[in-house]
């Protein structure tokens, strides 16, 4: 009985992983059509994984959603408006970022946007994708079309980060000051606190290329006529046309001074600065508010950086290793496959390892490495302190030989 039950079983599971194949097969063919004819979908449509791929793609536990809005907000610049798959709200604070897992030919990459849209309004998330020069990701989101996008899915990690302006209940003033894509979190910012905080007044600081490269400024400009006493906005462009009223320069030092000196804030003010954009941009800015005086624990920024892998040559790619995971006293060993990350490898044996952003951008999956070797993706959010103390980011360290780790 029991072997003709086991014979059912093997013939039922073939006959439905034939059923599965051909289901792949058809819509293959079907994308090869779609491709043909221009109307390829988005790379993060449905697709259905192989066994391996489902598994690695569900390891970390992203949520579904849908694009419910596609905007093209300049001509390299894209918004996409998201709903959870269930409903559940997007809890954020301002300032935050999630993390968008896509698959780009097969494999699957995972690039972090801060949130645009107000906190306030939690059943919709908001996400703005700036272009970058040879950019995987970037370019790929900024390539679809508004109708094509809608209903696709993609998954997301989050919210995750540290930028967000400490709370206050008293006068106060924030400076915000933005270059390029580094305006979102502002954003978002500015569309919650000025709800929240009736107490708290902004400046806004926001260098750009060109006129047409300035982010949002419909919704800045109403926002500052909604709120005419609470904002300061400076738009400051690097190649200006002649009609052009605004600040003029790359924000460098003096550039930046000068936009500081017009915007009214006043000796002895309560202020916190919070920096986004380009690095030289935000080490120009941070300079010259030190050279004023400024309280450095008072300037705050955000890096938009891209972590890289270590290359093939030195990172072990064949040959899986023993991860020893040592938490609260009891050890447990774990197999850590070749292109796993320690946090992939411990969650998929179902240790509770904590993280967030998944790509070295939070530190919330600190762990201590206290034997073995790892090499990590570059650059990350690790101090050099953490690194001296031999922390790694499980999310974006490979295993080189045997390791042990302690969770905190
Ligand atoms: C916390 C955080 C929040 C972010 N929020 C946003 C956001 O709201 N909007 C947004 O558009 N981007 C944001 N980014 C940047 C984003 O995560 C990607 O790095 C960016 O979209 C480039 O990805 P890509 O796949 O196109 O480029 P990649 O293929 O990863 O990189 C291609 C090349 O571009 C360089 N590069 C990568 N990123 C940048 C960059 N930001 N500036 C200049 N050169 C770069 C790389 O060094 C590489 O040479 C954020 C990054 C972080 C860490
Ligand atoms: S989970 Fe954010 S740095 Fe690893």
């Amino acid at each position: 009985m029991v072997s003709v039950v086991d014979t059912w079983a093997k013939q039922s599971r073939f006959v439905r992983e034939l059923r599965d194949r051909a289901l792949v097969v058809r819509r293959d063919v079907a994308m090869v059509a779609r491709d043909l004819r221009g109307t390829r979908p988005p790379p993060f449509h449905e697709r259905v994984a192989s066994r391996r791929e489902a598994h690695a793609q569900h390891t970390l536990a992203a949520r579904s959603v849908r694009v419910v809005e596609c905007v093209h907000e300049t001509d390299d610049a894209v918004s996409l408006v998201l709903e959870d798959l269930r409903g559940a709200p997007f809890v954020f604070r301002p300032g935050q970022f999630f993390t968008v897992c896509v698959r780009v030919r097969g494999e699957l990459v995972r690039r972090a946007y801060s949130a645009s849209s107000s906190a306030l309004e939690p059943s919709r998330l908001r996400l703005t994708v700036k272009r970058v020069p040879d950019g995987l990701v970037s370019n790929l989101l900024n390539e679809l079309h508004e109708e094509a996008a809608r209903g696709s899915r993609l998954e997301l990690l989050g919210p995750s980060g540290d930028f967000i302006p400490s709370p206050s209940t008293t006068p106060r003033t924030l400076l915000l000051v933005a270059g390029g894509s580094g305006i979102t979190p502002h954003l978002s910012i500015l569309h919650t606190l000025l709800v929240r905080e009736p107490q708290t007044r902004f400046v806004l600081i926001d260098g750009n290329r060109k006129e047409q490269d300035i982010l949002f400024r419909a919704e800045l400009d109403a926002l500052s006529r909604q709120y005419p006493n609470r904002i300061h906005i400076s738009y400051v462009l690097e190649s200006p046309t002649d009609s052009w009223g605004g600040g003029v320069g790359v924000l460098d030092q003096a550039t930046f001074l000068k936009e500081l000196d017009r915007s009214e804030i006043r000796q002895g003010e309560s202020v916190e600065a919070l920096l986004c954009g380009p690095d030289a941009m935000m080490q120009a800015v941070r300079a010259a508010l030190l050279s004023r005086g400024w309280d450095a624990r008072r300037i705050r920024e955000e890096r938009f950086f891209a972590s890289h892998a270590p290359r093939s040559n030195e990172r072990d790619q064949s040959t899986p290793h023993r991860m020893t995971v040592i938490h609260q006293g009891i050890s447990r060993d774990i197999a850590v496959l070749p292109n796993q990350t320690l946090l992939e490898a411990g969650v998929a044996s179902g240790v509770a390892m904590p993280y967030s952003c998944a790509l070295g951008g939070c530190g919330a999956c600190k762990v201590k490495c206290v034997e073995g070797n790892v090499v990590m993706s570059e650059p990350n959010c690790l101090l050099d302190k953490e690194r001296n103390d031999g922390y790694v980011l499980a999310c974006v360290s490979f295993a080189a030989s045997s390791v042990r780790v302690e969770l905190p």
